[in-house]
This record gives C-alpha cells, structure tokens and sequence, in this order.
C-alpha cells in the first residue's frame, strides 16, 4: 500500500511532464515553408514590412505554429491540419491584438499577400 501511494503521485508528474511535452508545437521557418511548398507566398512575403521589422511577422506568426502540420499528407487534410494547429485564414483579431491596435483597415487581411495584390 506503501508502495501504491508513492507510485501514484510519480506517475501522475510523469503523465503530465509527457502530455505538456507532446502539445507543444514548434515553429519550423519561413523558409522551410517556402521549401517544402509555399514558394510564391514566400517570395511575396520578402517584400512586405512584416518580413522586415524585427523580430519578423512571418508565416507562422499568423497561420499557427508548424510543426505539427507541416508535413505533406497533413497539410493536404485540412481538417488535420487544422487540427494540427494551422491557421488556414487567419482572423481580423489576430493582426489588432497585437500589434495594430489602432488604424487596422478590413482591406489589410485580403492584402496580407503581395502576390494576391
Ligand atoms: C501578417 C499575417 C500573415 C503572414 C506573415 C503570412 N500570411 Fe499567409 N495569409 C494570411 C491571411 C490573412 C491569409 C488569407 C488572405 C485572404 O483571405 O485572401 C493568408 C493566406 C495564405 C495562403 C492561402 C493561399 C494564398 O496564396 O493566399 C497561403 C498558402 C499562405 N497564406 C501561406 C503563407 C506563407 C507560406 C507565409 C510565409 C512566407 C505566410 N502565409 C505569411 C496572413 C499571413
């Protein structure tokens, strides 16, 4: 019985330690994303302000951290990748939470990509 309530404890620590560990999710780069498939995008994003204030606005800052949706047969699953934590269309309040906070206009979302202009 001894043994059972130090064990528990222990175990639960460790549960939690892997549980933490395996939800974190990891940003990959701009350019890893322009080399697996998003050349055009990234090439677009280059020429923009948010490539050149520091630190960067880049991909992953508004379509969610990569690591879990990057690979190919997730990214071509939009339900998984979403789930996975991509952001396919980023929200108006994701550009005015933090950073333009006054100022924003609609049009600025459709604009984001320079390519899309
Ligand atoms: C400042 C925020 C922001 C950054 C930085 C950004 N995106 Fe986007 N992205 C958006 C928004 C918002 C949309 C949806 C635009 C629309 O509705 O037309 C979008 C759309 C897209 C799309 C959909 C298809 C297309 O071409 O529109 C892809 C793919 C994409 N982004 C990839 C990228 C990649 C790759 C990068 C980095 C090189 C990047 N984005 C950087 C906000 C961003």
């Amino acid at each position: 019985m001894k043994k059972v309530n130090l064990l528990l404890p222990l175990f639960s620590a460790l549960c939690l330690v892997v549980l933490s560990i395996s939800a974190e999710q990891a940003t990959i780069g701009a350019e890893k994303c322009a080399r697996i498939c998003h050349k055009i995008q990234y090439d677009s994003w280059l020429k923009t302000r948010h490539a050149a204030v520091s630190p960067k606005v880049d991909c992953e800052s508004c379509h969610g951290k990569g690591s879990d949706y990057a690979r190919l047969h997730i990214m071509t699953d939009p339900d998984a990748a979403k789930a996975a934590g991509l952001v396919a269309k980023p929200a108006k309040a994701s550009c005015t939470e933090k950073c333009h906070t006054t100022g924003f206009k609609e049009e600025m979302i459709k604009a984001v990509h320079e390519h899309k202009k």
